[in-house]
C-alpha cells in the first residue's frame, strides 16, 4: 500500500518536473526566515510586522473573489452572499421551523466570518456563546475562562467579552499557529482535540500533512450543541464516535445523531419530527478514503498552494477556491492543462448536484406524506403504526444524506464517490418511506395523488423578516419538473 503511494506520488511529481523544466529558470526562492512572536499576540497586524506577505494574502480573503470562474461557488464573487434555500427551495421545505430555514446562505471569505454572523437571522445564534467557537480566535481563551458560561450565555454577552478591536475579528494566525517557531497547531483542543481522541488518533503523533488538514477541520466538521435539562448549551461535539482516522462515515454521524440526538437542537416543521443537523462535514468527507486522502494531499495542498511573492516561497494566504485563482494549487502536481483540471471539476459537480437534486425532492415528498399521514390521524384515521415508523427511519436516513451533501461545500470534488454513493442512498432510502407511507394512508382509506403537491412556494416565501429574498411563486422552479 506504502509503496503503491509512493510510486504514484514519484510518477505525478516527476511529470510536474518534467513539465516545468521547459520553463525559463526560476528565480531563486527563500524560505520565510522565522522569528518568535509575543506571547498572547492575537493581532493579525503585529504577526504581519514580521509575515508580511502571509498577512497581506490573509487580509484579501475580505476582497470578493474572481467573478465567473467557479461554477457552484459564486457566492462570494462579488461579495454577495448566495441564497441556498433560494438555490434549492426543497431546502426550503425540509428546513422550516427554524432559523436555518429562514436563511442560509453560501459562506464568503474569512476575513467576513464574524460579519456574516452578525448580518444573519439572531435565530441562528441562539444557542449562545456557543456559536463563537468556529469565529473567534479569542474562543479557546473565553472558554477556559468563562467555563460553563461560555457556552450557556447570550451570543452578544460572550462576544461582549472579547476586547473591543476585535470583537469582529474572525480566523487570525494565532488560530492555526504557533507563536514560538509559527508550527502549526490545533488551537481549539475543546472541540477537535477531544473528538481525535474519541476516534483514537494520538495527538502527539500527527505529521506535518495531518496538520495541513487538521487546522482547518478545527472548523470544516460537523458539530452537535449538547444542551441540559434547561435547554442551556453545555457543549460543541463532533459526532465521530464509532469512526476511525480516514474513516469518519455518513453511517456512524447519522448512528450518533439518532441515538444521543443533541436535544431538541430543531423540530421540522413539515412533520413535527425533533432533528439534528450537519454543518460543513468538509474534512469528514475529504478524509473518508478519498482518491486525494489516500495520496496523502491535504487541504491547504490545494487552498494554500505555495506561491512566490518577491524572492520568498510563501502559502498562499488567500485561502479560496481553488477555480478562483487558475487552479495553481492542482498544477503543483498534476501535469494537466487547467482547462482539463477544470472540465474534471464541473463534471463531478455536475453528476453530485444533479443525484443532490433528485434525492433532495424524494425526501421533501416524503416529509410532504408524512405531514398528510399526521394530519389524517389528527382528523380521526388509524394510521397504521408499524408502516409509519419504518418510513420514519428510512426518512431519517434519507434527511441527514441530504443535509451531509448539501452542507458539504465542494459539491462533490472532496471525495466524488462517495458523495455519489451516499446520495444513491438518500434516494433509496426516500423512495422507500413513500412507499411505506403512500401504503399506510390507502390502508387508512385516504386518495393520494401520483404526484405531490411540495408547496414550495408557502417554504421558500415564508421565512419571517428575510422578505427582500423572496420570490413570486412563478419564479420558484422545480428542477425536476417534467421528468
Ligand atoms: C476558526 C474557524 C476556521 C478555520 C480554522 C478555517 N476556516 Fe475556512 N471558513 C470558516 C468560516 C466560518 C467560513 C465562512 C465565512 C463566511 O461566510 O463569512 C469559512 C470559509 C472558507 C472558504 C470559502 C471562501 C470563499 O471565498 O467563499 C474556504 C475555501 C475555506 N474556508 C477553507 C479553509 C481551509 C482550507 C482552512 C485550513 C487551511 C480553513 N478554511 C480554516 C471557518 C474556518
Ligand atoms: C484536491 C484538492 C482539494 C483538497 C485536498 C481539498 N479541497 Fe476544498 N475544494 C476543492 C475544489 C476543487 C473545490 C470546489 C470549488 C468550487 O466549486 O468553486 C473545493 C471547495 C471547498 C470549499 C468551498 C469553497 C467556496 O468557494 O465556497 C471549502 C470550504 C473547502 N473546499 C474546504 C476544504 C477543506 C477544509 C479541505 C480539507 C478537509 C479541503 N477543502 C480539501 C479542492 C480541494
Ligand atoms: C487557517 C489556518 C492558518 C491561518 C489563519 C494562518 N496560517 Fe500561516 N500557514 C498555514 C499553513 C497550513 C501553512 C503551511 C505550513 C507548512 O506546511 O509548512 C502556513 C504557513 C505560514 C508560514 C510559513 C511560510 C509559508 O508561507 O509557508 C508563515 C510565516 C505564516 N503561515 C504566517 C501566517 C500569518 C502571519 C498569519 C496571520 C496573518 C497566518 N499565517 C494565518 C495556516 C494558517
Ligand atoms: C499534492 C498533490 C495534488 C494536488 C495539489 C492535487 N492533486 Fe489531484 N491527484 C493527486 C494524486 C496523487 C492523485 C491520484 C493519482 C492516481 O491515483 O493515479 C490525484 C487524482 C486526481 C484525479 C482523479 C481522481 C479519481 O477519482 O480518480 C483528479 C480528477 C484530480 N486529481 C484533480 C485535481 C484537481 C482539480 C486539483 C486541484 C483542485 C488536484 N487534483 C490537486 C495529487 C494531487
Amino acid at each position: 500500500m506504502k509503496t503503491k503511494m509512493v510510486k504514484r506520488w514519484a510518477a505525478v511529481v516527476l511529470v510536474a518536473v518534467v513539465a516545468a523544466g521547459f520553463g525559463c529558470a526560476p528565480k531563486k526562492t527563500e524560505p520565510v526566515k522565522v522569528s518568535e512572536i509575543a506571547d498572547g499576540e492575537v493581532e493579525p497586524a503585529q504577526w504581519g510586522k514580521v509575515y508580511p506577505e502571509e498577512y497581506e494574502l490573509w487580509k484579501k480573503t475580505g476582497e470578493p473573489t474572481p467573478h465567473g470562474l467557479s461554477k457552484y461557488k459564486k457566492g462570494n464573487d462579488r461579495g454577495e452572499r448566495l441564497d441556498k434555500l433560494d438555490e434549492f427551495p426543497f431546502l426550503a421545505l425540509l428546513y422550516n421551523g427554524w432559523a436555518m430555514g429562514a436563511e442560509y446562505t453560501e459562506p464568503r471569505g474569512h476575513l467576513h466570518m464574524i460579519e456574516d454572523q452578525l448580518a444573519i437571522d439572531p435565530g441562528r445564534y441562539k444557542a449562545g456563546g456557543t456559536c463563537l467557537t468556529c469565529k473567534t480566535p479569542y474562543a479557546p481563551a473565553l472558554q477556559q475562562r468563562l467555563g460553563k458560561t461560555y457556552f450557556a450565555n447570550p451570543y452578544q454577552e460572550v462576544r461582549a467579552q472579547i476586547p473591543k478591536d476585535h470583537q469582529t475579528l474572525g480566523v487570525s494566525c494565532i488560530d492555526c499557529h504557533n507563536n514560538k517557531d509559527m508550527s502549526l497547531r490545533i488551537s481549539r483542543g475543546f472541540t477537535l482535540g477531544k473528538a481525535l481522541e474519541r476516534i483514537g488518533k494520538d495527538e502527539s503523533k500527527l505529521t506535518q500533512q495531518d496538520m495541513r488538514s487538521l487546522v482547518c477541520a478545527q472548523c470544516h466538521v460537523t458539530y452537535s450543541i449538547t444542551k441540559d435539562a434547561n435547554m442551556k448549551s453545555t457543549g460543541v461535539f463532533f459526532p465521530w464516535q464509532g469512526s476511525s482516522w480516514g474513516h469518519i462515515t455518513i453511517e456512524n454521524i447519522i448512528k450518533e445523531l439518532r441515538n444521543n440526538p443533541p436535544s431538541g437542537e430543531w423540530t421540522q416543521s413539515v412533520t413535527g419530527f425533533k432533528m439534528a443537523f450537519i454543518r460543513h462535514p468538509e474534512f469528514e468527507l475529504f478524509s473518508n478514503n478519498s482518491v486525494h486522502w489516500q495520496a496523502g494531499v491535504a487541504c491547504s495542498d490545494c487552498h494554500m498552494p505555495y506561491i512566490k511573492v518577491g524572492t520568498h516561497k510563501v502559502s498562499d494566504h488567500r485561502i479560496m477556491s481553488p477555480l478562483k485563482n487558475g487552479l495553481k494549487a492542482c498544477q503543483q502536481c498534476h501535469a494537466e492543462s487547467p482547462e482539463w483540471l477544470r472540465n474534471q471539476i464541473f463534471t463531478i459537480q455536475d453528476r453530485t448536484m444533479s443525484q443532490f437534486i433528485r434525492a433532495g425532492y424524494a425526501t421533501a415528498t416524503a416529509a410532504k406524506l408524512f405531514e398528510m399521514a399526521n394530519k389524517a390521524e389528527a382528523a380521526g384515521r388509524q394510521i397504521d403504526k408499524n408502516l409509519y415508523a419504518e418510513a420514519k427511519d428510512h426518512y431519517e436516513e434519507a434527511f441527514y444524506r441530504v443535509v451531509f451533501i448539501g452542507a458539504e461545500n465542494s459539491t462533490g470534488f472532496h471525495n466524488p464517490t462517495e458523495a455519489l454513493r451516499i446520495l444513491g442512498d438518500a434516494a433509496s432510502h426516500a423512495g422507500k418511506a413513500e412507499a411505506l407511507l403512500r401504503q399506510a394512508l390507502t390502508k387508512a382509506g385516504m386518495n393520494v395523488p401520483a404526484k405531490i403537491d411540495l408547496e414550495l412556494a408557502k417554504y421558500v416565501n415564508n421565512r419571517g423578516a428575510k422578505k427582500l429574498m423572496f420570490k413570486p411563486e412563478n419564479e420558484i422552479k422545480d428542477p425536476l419538473a417534467g421528468h
